[in-house]
């Protein structure tokens, strides 16, 4: 399987933070927020990832991460100026998807918790048929995409931003597909605010019976930083999370050295250029642990 991180759009919400660089290149508590989708990525054992983002931006990703080969991992970049839609990733994507399947992240969600790493790798040495995103429950539902069930708590529909939402359950920022993807994101019109919208691809695939929706449950968090609140909010999680779990979420060189994307001696090289920091002393602890 294939990963997408969608890192474009405009961030306007976040302006005058976002006029000169992307939203996801913003700290979310100590490491930038793409590290978040890019680790969950990274846990579900994915390691051939095309990064879309703004042409400017692309120069900042790439100074932040190469080509990947540090990590073990194949980076690539693809241009989207203009926040065309979520569903234009697989029009631009589509030669690096070719025809594989393909999980899409949006570079702005953080997933923490188990559920869609467990998932996601029993997905990976199988064939994908159809679709699969991901649902949880909020308070606000009409800020995003919703999920209708019927009384027996099978998928009816998915409303984009509805003003009364038929269910509390919001579609989040990870989808899963199969191979045609790219030919039913072509099918697409834009919508009338001009985007090529992620719920009408779902759509396509629940018209065809193939569109499946896990629901996340407490034990997974889900929270996307794309306002000053939720950025905030965000950075606390993370800071709680590290600080009383003696963890780093998000951290890219150990998650690419436990799915074996690098050797022990590529992770002292790591070590050895690591900063002087918190970041760098846990990166040093955790080769000791595995030196051992
Ligand atoms: P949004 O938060 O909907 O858009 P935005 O990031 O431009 O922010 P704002 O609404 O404040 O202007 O996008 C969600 C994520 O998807 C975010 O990571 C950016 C990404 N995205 C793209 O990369 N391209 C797109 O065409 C769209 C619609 C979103």
């Amino acid at each position: 399987m294939k990963g997408i991180i969608l890192a474009g759009g405009l961030g306007t919400r976040l302006h005058p933070s976002t006029i000169s660089v992307s939203k996801q290149l913003l700290p979310v508590y100590d490491k930038p927020l793409i590290y978040y989708p890019l680790s969950n990525l990274l846990s579900a054992g994915i390691k051939e990832i095309l990064i879309i983002s703004t042409s400017d931006n692309i120069l900042l990703f790439r100074k932040l991460f190469g080509n990947g080969e540090s990590l073990g991992i194949n980076l690539s970049f693809e241009a989207q100026d203009h926040p065309n839609g979520i569903a234009e990733a697989f029009l631009i994507g589509e030669k690096f998807i070719n025809g594989d399947d393909v999980a899409l992240i949006l570079g702005d969600n953080i997933f923490y918790g188990n559920q869609i790493k467990n998932h996601l790798n029993e997905q990976k040495n199988k064939k994908c048929h159809g679709a699969k995103i991901f649902a949880y429950k909020v308070p606000d539902p009409q800020r995003y995409g919703v999920v209708e069930f019927d009384a027996n708590f099978s998928v009816v529909s998915i409303e984009e931003k509805p003003l009364s939402p038929k269910s509390n359950f919001a579609v989040t920022g990870l989808y899963v597909y199969d191979g045609m993807v790219c030919d039913l994101a072509k099918s697409l019109s834009p919508s009338k605010r001009g985007e090529l919208e992620i719920t009408d691809l779902n759509n396509l695939y629940l018209e065809n019976k193939q569109l499946e929706v896990l629901l996340l449950d407490a034990g997974t968090a889900w929270l996307d930083a794309g306002t000053p609140d939720s950025l905030l909010e965000a950075a606390h999680f993370v800071q709680t999370i590290q600080n009383r779990q003696l963890i780093q979420f998000g951290c890219l060189e150990e998650i690419a050295f436990q799915q074996g994307f690098i050797s022990v001696e590529s992770f002292k090289e790591i070590v050895d250029d690591a900063p002087k920091n918190k970041y760098g002393d846990y990166l040093r602890n955790y080769l000791k642990e595995i030196s051992n």
